[in-house]
Formats: structure tokens, C-alpha cells, sequence
């Protein structure tokens, strides 16, 4: 079995193709990837020597460097982690993430059509459902619920959703898309509240929490997540969508309380500051249909997965130190200096 997997240098992706280099030893494995700011080739390092892996640097809105990788691989499946994903950032500058996330779902997809495939998979978010209520804890998103989003990011993953399925209804495309709940583990950007939290927390910097971090997040250990799209690219039904969440719902202020707490860190850090533009209150999902169909279920608990990833961050500073240090503190002032004089007028 040939895979090719987009965006493979960034969280989701990298920790995806270890599990199936892991799981799958006979496989191979071509990871296309732009490397981006979210993008890092140190991340793959230890797989680089696999004689099962190839690392190809592109971008999959290029339709001449898909369609090149397609003809020398001919690969049976295609799994689609490459995206801009940061709420924030869209909220900057949304085009990047029509172009990335759309147009590049679209050429992708083109290219399957054009040389055949055997699964093409698209790896979404439960942002495509908008938010929850905070006091309607008996609501969940199922599969059936109506798209209605709130950010440049989760509109831009929702046209690729409804393209995905188009392509299987109008070309018989054999797709099948993932809408996952929020993910945390290794090599998780540290422009995300967890790693932004730890690596703040070990640096004795302000952990800005925005408005007042009562927003609900349902947390989804990274290889939990993992295992579902191996299931689903291998059983799943063509033409079907599965939530993947883990019934982990956690305030974020709570997390990052916690994450003072494992680090002996002071809770007087904590800064509330200015509010995201149309904050989703609350993402919940119901795993239902992956649980009965694939017998997929979440095997990490919060309290041991966050331990798991802060221990990764201790013990892996060089990797995330060398994100900081670079543009990453260009974004960080732009991002959070205005936030924090908004924040505590
Ligand atoms: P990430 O930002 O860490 O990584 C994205 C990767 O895609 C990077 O390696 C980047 O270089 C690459 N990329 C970006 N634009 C590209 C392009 N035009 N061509 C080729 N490569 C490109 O993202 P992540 O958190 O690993 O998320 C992966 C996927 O999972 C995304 O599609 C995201 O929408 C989805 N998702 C993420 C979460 C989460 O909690 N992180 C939850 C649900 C769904
Ligand atoms: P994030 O990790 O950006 O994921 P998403 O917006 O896709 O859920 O944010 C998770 C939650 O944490 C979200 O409610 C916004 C909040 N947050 C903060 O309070 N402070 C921060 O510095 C960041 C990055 C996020």
C-alpha cells in the first residue's frame, strides 16, 4: 500500500505517518508538504532514513507537483492533514486559508481523479459545526448536524467538506472525511493554547487567557486521533463522515490551571486578555457512529495524556525553543501585545 500524506511535517500529520510507519511496517509513505511556518522538517528526522518514507517538498495547490508525485508514486490512498489551521491567524488574513484548505483540497482531488485511487481521505474539524451552548450539556455534534461556522478557518474547512463530497456524489470520487475534535500531544505548534500554556509556564511568561476561559474544548490525545483515520481509511464507508472526539470536555481555563499546577508554576501568570473575534463557546462531539461502525474508541485520559505531552515539552525544549526564537516572536507581539492593552483597559 502506497499513502501519500499532506501536511505530514506539521502536528497531526507527522504523529500520523510515525503511527503508520509503526503500524503498517510494509507500507510506503510519501509525505507532501509545503513547510510553512507550521511546517518542520527536524519533526521528521527520525523517519527521514526509512527506506519506506519519502519526504517531498510542495504545495498541493501546485497542480504540476501533485500531479508529478502522483505519476512517480502511483499511490492507493491519499490522506489530506495539509491546511492553515490556526483560528487566529484567519482571523488576520483569511485568504491563505481559502487558497491552502479549498483550492487545494480541489487539486488534490483532481489529481486522484486524473490517476485513480483507491480512498482519497479528508481530515476535518468539528468547527464545521459551529458551537455549543455552555448550558446545553446534553447537546452534541453527530455527523447529521448542519454545517454553520463561525471563522474564516472553519468556512474554509467547510468548503473543502462539501467539495469533498460533491467530488463522491458527481465523479464517484471514493472519499471519506474525519471531523476530529481539538487534538494535543508531541510536536503540537506552540502557537496552540497547550504548548502556547507549557512553553510560556517554563519560560515564566504571562499565559493570556482569552476573555474569561470559559470556553469548553472536547481534548483528543493525537494518536487517538491517529488510529481512527488508519481505521477509516482502511474500513470506513466511501461517501461517509465520522466525528472522532473524546469525550474530554475541559474549560480552557482549567487546562492551563492545570498545566501551572503540574509545573509548579505560579496561577498569578494567568492574564485574561482580549477576546478572539466570535469565540466558538463550546465543541462537543458524539463518536457514536466510528464506536459502532469501527469499534473506535479514545484509550488516553486527559489527566494522563496532558502529563504525557508536558513530560514531551520538558524533555524536548530544543525543538520548540527553535520555533520561538525565530518569526514565531514577530507573531507573538503582533498577536498578543494588542491583546494584552485591549485586555486589561
Ligand atoms: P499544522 O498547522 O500543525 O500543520 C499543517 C501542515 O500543513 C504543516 O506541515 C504545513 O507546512 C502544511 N501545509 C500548509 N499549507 C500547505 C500547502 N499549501 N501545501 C502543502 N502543505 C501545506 O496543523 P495540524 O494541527 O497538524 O492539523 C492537521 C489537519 O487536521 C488540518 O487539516 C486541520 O484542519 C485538522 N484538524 C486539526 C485539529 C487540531 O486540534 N490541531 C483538530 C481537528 C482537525
Ligand atoms: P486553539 O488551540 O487556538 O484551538 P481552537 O481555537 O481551534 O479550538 O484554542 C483553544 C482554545 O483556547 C480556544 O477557546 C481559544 C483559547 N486560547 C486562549 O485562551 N489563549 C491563547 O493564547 C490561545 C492560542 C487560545
Amino acid at each position: 500500500m502506497k499513502i501519500i500524506v499532506t501536511g505530514g511535517a506539521g502536528f497531526i500529520g507527522s504523529n500520523f505517518i510515525f503511527h503508520m510507519l509503526g503500524e503498517h511496517p510494509d507500507y510506503r509513505i510519501i509525505c507532501l508538504d509545503k513547510l510553512t511556518y507550521a511546517g518542520n522538517l527536524s519533526t521528521l528526522e527520525s523517519v527521514m532514513d526509512n527506506p519506506n518514507f519519502r519526504f517531498v517538498k510542495a504545495d498541493i495547490c501546485d497542480k504540476a507537483a501533485v500531479e508529478k508525485l502522483f505519476e512517480e508514486e502511483t499511490p492507493d490512498i491519499v490522506v489530506n492533514f495539509a491546511a492553515e489551521s490556526h483560528v487566529d491567524r484567519s482571523i488576520e488574513n483569511p485568504q491563505i486559508f481559502l487558497e491552502t484548505n479549498i483550492i487545494g483540497t480541489s487539486v488534490l482531488m483532481d489529481a486522484c481523479r486524473k490517476y485513480g485511487i483507491k480512498r482519497y481521505h479528508q481530515v476535518s474539524t468539528d468547527e464545521v459545526y459551529g458551537d455549543l451552548p455552555l448550558d446545553r450539556p446534553d447537546l452534541f455534534f453527530t455527523e447529521t448536524t448542519p454545517i454553520h461556522t463561525s471563522s474564516p478557518y472553519s468556512s474554509s474547512k467547510a468548503g473543502a467538506d462539501l467539495l469533498v463530497l460533491a467530488y463522491y456524489r458527481t465523479f464517484g470520487l471514493p472519499v471519506t472525511i474525519s471531523r476530529c475534535s481539538n487534538n494535543y500531544g508531541p510536536y503540537h505548534f506552540p502557537e496552540k493554547l497547550i504548548p502556547l500554556m507549557i512553553a510560556n509556564c517554563l519560560n515564566d511568561k504571562p499565559l493570556p487567557v482569552y476573555g474569561e476561559g470559559l470556553n469548553v474544548r472536547d481534548w483528543l490525545y493525537v494518536e487517538d486521533h491517529c488510529r481512527a483515520i488508519d481505521l477509516i481509511i482502511h474500513n470506513g464507508r466511501v461517501g461517509e463522515v465520522y466525528n472522532v472526539g473524546g469525550h474530554n470536555e475541559m474549560k480552557n481555563i482549567d487546562i492551563v490551571k492545570l498545566i501551572c499546577e503540574y509545573l509548579g508554576k505560579p496561577e498569578s501568570l494567568i492574564v485574561h486578555v482580549e477576546d478572539r473575534k466570535g469565540h466558538d463557546m463550546r465543541y462537543a462531539i458524539d463518536p457514536t457512529k466510528i464506536h459502532n461502525e469501527l469499534g473506535w474508541l479514545p484509550e488516553t485520559k486527559f489527566a494522563d495524556g496532558i502529563k504525557k505531552t508536558i513530560d514531551w515539552y520538558l524533555a524536548n525544549r530544543e525543538w520548540w525553543e527553535n520555533i520561538i526564537s525565530g518569526d514565531y516572536q514577530n507573531y507573538y507581539e503582533n498577536m498578543y501585545s494588542k491583546r494584552v492593552s485591549e485586555g486589561t483597559k
